[in-house]
């Protein structure tokens, strides 16, 4: 029988890293500037609307591809800020340098989780993200996945259990951070030129594991004809690629299980599933 190898990432993590007041501050080193900065991490209010708002226009303006982020409108970002969602944030001093949001009070026509096949009636358990945006002074020393994860957190332990967040396929930043860590590629939009988009999900009340199996195909980002086959076929995308300037995305099946169910399922054998 094959063997089938599975790492649980363990969910009980996030619940016990926020019980632990672990987000008050932390130092980092951003590969940007190789110069290490205390970064201080709370979430946000609506005194911080303005801050968002000037740090997402920076951002947006620096893109050589402005469609690869959406840009989220103020009202939006407003009404998560209000406690229609939760916004994590992060600071160095008085400067707002990185926040991340996501969002609750989703509309019915707007749920995402009809583009990665949730049942209607899992949508109120969704929580769609609102930007996710770092100072390019600050990149590449783990303050994105920081606040993605200060999000989850919060927003599972209000209630939501689907994360779901849209991400351009041709955004290699944002895929290399976020989807090594459980917000797996489930669909895929077309649109046209920059609108493409990714629907990734993260189920914040299981447990997952990557199949390690011979069934695993990278495929580049930008051929939608085959990744569309390969969701439809189940499989979901778990890991980008960069390979002589072509970014792919790694598709394979997972398995999930309710967080707490797993102690001990580090590795199991393909017999004993
Ligand atoms: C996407 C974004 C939020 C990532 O923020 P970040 O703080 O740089 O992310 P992290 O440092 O946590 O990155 C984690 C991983 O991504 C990689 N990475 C992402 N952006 C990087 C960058 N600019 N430079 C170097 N590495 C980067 C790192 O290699 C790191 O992987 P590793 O730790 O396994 O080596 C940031 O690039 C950004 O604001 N981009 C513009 C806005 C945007 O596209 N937002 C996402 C919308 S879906």
């Amino acid at each position: 029988m094959r063997r089938l190898d599975r790492q649980w990432r363990l969910g009980l993590d996030r619940l016990a890293r926020a019980h632990l007041g672990a987000w008050s501050g932390r130092w980092i080193v951003p590969r940007a500037t190789g110069d290490p900065v205390v970064v201080g991490l709370r979430y946000l209010g609506p005194d911080d609307l303005a801050a968002m708002l000037a740090l997402q226009a920076a951002v947006r303006a620096r893109l050589g591809r402005p469609g690869l982020l959406r840009a989220v409108a103020a009202d939006t970002l407003a009404r998560v800020l209000a406690g229609g969602g939760c916004c994590a944030g992060a600071l160095v001093g008085e400067l707002l340098v990185g926040y991340g949001a996501i969002r609750y009070d989703v509309a019915w026509a707007d749920n995402q989780g009809r583009a990665i096949g949730l049942a209607d009636a899992d949508f109120a358990a969704v929580a769609q993200t609102e930007g996710l945006i770092v100072d390019p002074r600050l990149r590449g020393g783990g303050v994105g996945r920081l606040l993605n994860e200060m999000r989850l957190v919060r927003a599972r332990a209000e209630g939501r259990h689907h994360a779901i967040a849209t991400i351009s396929p041709y955004n290699r930043d944002s895929l290399t951070a976020f989807v090594p860590t459980g917000l797996f590629v489930e669909g895929l939009a077309r649109g046209s030129g920059d609108a493409a988009r990714y629907y990734t999900h993260d189920d914040l009340v299981c447990d997952v594991a990557i199949a390690q199996t011979c069934d695993q195909h990278v495929v580049p980002t930008g051929d939608f004809a085959p990744q569309e086959a390969l969701l439809a076929a189940g499989l979901v995308g778990v890991a980008p690629v960069l390979a002589d300037g072509v970014l792919s995305m790694t598709y394979a099946r997972i398995h999930r299980r309710p967080t707490g169910a797993t102690a001990g399922c580090a590795v199991l054998d393909g017999d004993q599933q």
